[in-house]
């Protein structure tokens, strides 16, 4: 497994991962809407990396180093297919996602759905807290938990 700079041919295998997990079908996510997201990331010069084996796309990262509150880390989208999940490979992309965002800041942020719940387990088990929750911020009726996590000492 490597993990690599996005390149624009990632664009429709990481949209097809995105499309193809119930979580992003809930949010109105479409291989069309996430190609022109992914493409207009990678035209601003956004954070992104994907992960792949064989030559094979099967998980992507977009990271933004000052995108919470103007002064921390943000992890803005984790994806892993959905045929390759809980094989150990969403780990090995938060580890890269820390030791890129804690170069340059002392806490990562993220969120995650509160229906969410095997992702929340996810996070928990890498030390990330919740520190706070946004109801109805993306989708009605649904709370985006706030998770953080702080660099570890040493
Ligand atoms: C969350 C996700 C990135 C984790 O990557 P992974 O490679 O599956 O995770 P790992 O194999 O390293 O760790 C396994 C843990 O991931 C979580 N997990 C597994 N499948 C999952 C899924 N379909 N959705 C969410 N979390 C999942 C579980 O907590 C699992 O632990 P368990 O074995 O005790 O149940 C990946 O499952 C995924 O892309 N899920 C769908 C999209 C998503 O939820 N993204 C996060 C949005 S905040």
């Amino acid at each position: 497994m490597t993990i690599r700079a996005f390149r624009l041919e990632d664009a429709r295998p990481c949209a097809e991962i995105m499309a193809a997990n119930t979580l992003w079908q809930r949010y109105g996510v479409t291989v069309e809407t996430a190609v022109r997201n992914f493409a207009s990331g990678l035209e601003r010069g956004a954070a992104l990396f994907v992960s792949e084996d064989d030559d094979e796309v099967d998980g992507f990262l977009w990271l933004e180093p000052g995108g919470a509150f103007g002064r921390s880390g943000y992890v803005r989208l984790i994806g892993v297919r959905p045929d390759r999940q809980g094989s150990g490979l969403g780990q090995d992309l938060m580890a890269y996602a820390e030791t890129f965002l804690f170069r340059s800041t002392g806490d990562v942020f993220l969120l995650v759905s509160d229906f969410n719940l095997d992702a929340q387990r996810f996070y928990q088990r890498l030390g990330y807290v919740q520190v706070g929750a946004l109801p109805d911020y993306v989708l009605p009726g649904v709370a985006e938990l706030i998770y953080r996590k702080r660099r570890p000492v040493g």
